[in-house]
């Protein structure tokens, strides 16, 4: 079983999956929690280097590969083993984020996108994604936050210094890809409060994959 979370910065992805372990291991299973990029050794490095701000004249190939090399060796390494013992795989983020990120943000053409993708990710697809739909101002104001109690680092910032038209962009995309798949997608109204989110995110676990009864 795999389940991926997407949405636009501090949509608040990362306190929910840690709910959605906790609430997994109750029930007696044992997840997987694993995020891209940066969830191996070598995922770490790349990590690194995407996200940091100084790092601004990155072009958008050299961006798509990164994440595409960090996602090849994520598979090799903790996706496709874990998937294959039968795991359940919870993932923040996966390849809808290249799509909106890279594909309609950047505008690199959605179709080469798909071919490499064919290739990476071969038969590895989410049996959910649970979207984290929010402003993407609120997003922000989030993330900034955040930065400022040392909960994230400046070091990891790049993507937040873009304009407001590439984070509205972001969120369009994701909603453009939900509409396109309702079956793999589950839209949670990620501004209401934490509590709430969670009890969305439960709901659709439950509708969509019928485990956590
Ligand atoms: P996060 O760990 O805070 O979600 O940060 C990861 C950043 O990387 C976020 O801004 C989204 C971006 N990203 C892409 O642009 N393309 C991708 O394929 C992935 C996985 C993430």
């Amino acid at each position: 079983m795999f389940i991926t979370f997407e949405g636009v910065e501090g949509s608040g992805k990362t306190t929910q999956i840690q709910n959605t372990l906790n609430f997994f291991r109750k029930a007696g299973y044992e997840p997987v929690v694993t995020r891209e990029p940066g969830d191996t050794k070598i995922g770490r490095k790349i990590r690194s280097i995407l996200l940091a701000p100084e790092n601004n004249e990155m072009s958008s190939l050299c961006e798509l590969f990164l994440y595409e090399a960090d996602r090849a060796q994520h598979i090799f390494e903790v996706v496709g083993p874990s998937i294959r013992a039968g795991k359940i795989v919870l993932c923040d983020r996966f390849i809808d984020a290249t799509i909106v990120y890279q594909g309609i943000a950047r505008g690199i053409d959605k179709n080469f996108i798909e071919k490499i993708h064919e290739i990476v990710v071969q038969d590895i697809k989410p049996d959910l994604t649970i979207l984290f739909d929010l402003d993407f101002k609120i997003g922000l104001k989030r993330t900034f936050k955040a930065l400022k109690n040392g909960e994230r680092v400046l070091a990891e910032t790049r993507f937040e210094q873009e304009k407001m038209e590439f984070h509205q962009k972001i969120r369009n995309g994701y909603l453009e890809l939900a509409a396109k798949e309702k079956q793999r997608f589950f839209i949670v109204d990620a501004s209401l409060n934490c509590d709430q989110v969670f009890e969305q995110i439960l709901y659709g676990i439950r509708e969509r994959i019928g485990i956590l009864k």
